[in-house]
């Protein structure tokens, strides 16, 4: 599709990762530049959402892919309606989320926040990886259940090796390349 033919349109940020690689981080750089520029915008952030949308839910594969695919309906549906929608959940299966890229089509937009395991447990913003090194919480990404990295992401976010900001820009920019944003320097030159 030429640049500058999906302006107007929605579409579905994806950030996917481990637990503290920084999914959070950018994607509220992101919104709040986005809100900025676009006019519709959404979040689905998965520790929000397992608080309503998937209350009740835990943190089997089973579980997390009925998190992930609800989700992944709602960003459709609001994509569909021209919402940029912004997602942030680890959503560690590949299969699924593939399954919500074919549901989305064109518009999704897969980022791989990615900072090596040894670096988020490092940082442990939540707290979360001691007790899962300890055991006390069974099941935890990266630790004791698997992340499969995505084979082929349009972005891929090394949180070890750039800023945050430099991140939002560049997803920023990407949205700027596939033409759902107008640059801003072009519209100071419009
Ligand atoms: S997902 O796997 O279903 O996509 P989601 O992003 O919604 O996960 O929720 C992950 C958040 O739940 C983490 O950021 C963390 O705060 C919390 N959490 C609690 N238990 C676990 C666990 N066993 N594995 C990963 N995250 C957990």
């Amino acid at each position: 599709m030429e640049n500058g033919t999906r302006f107007g349109r929605g579409f579905t940020l994806w950030f996917t990762g481990l637990s503290g690689a920084g999914k959070t981080t950018i994607s509220e750089i992101v919104e709040h530049e986005l809100r900025n520029r676009y006019r519709k915008i959404e979040v689905l952030d998965g520790d929000i959402v397992r608080t309503n949308l998937s209350k009740g839910l835990g943190f089997s594969k089973e579980d997390r892919d009925t998190n992930v695919l609800r989700i992944g309906f709602v960003a459709d549906l609001l994509t569909r309606n021209g919402v940029g929608v912004i997602v942030s959940a680890i959503s560690p299966f590949k299969e699924v989320r593939d399954e919500v890229r074919r549901n989305i089509g064109e518009d999704f937009v897969e980022i791989f926040v990615d900072a090596p395991l040894e670096v988020c447990a490092e940082r442990d913003v939540k707290g979360l990886y001691e007790k899962a090194f300890s055991g006390e919480i069974p099941q935890f990404t990266g630790v004791s259940d698997p992340y499969e990295a995505p084979a082929a992401p349009e972005l891929h976010i090394k949180t070890d090796e750039e800023e945050p900001n430099e991140s939002a820009m560049r997803v920023i920019g990407h949205l700027e390349e596939l033409g759902y944003l107008t640059p801003v320097g072009a519209l100071n030159r419009a």
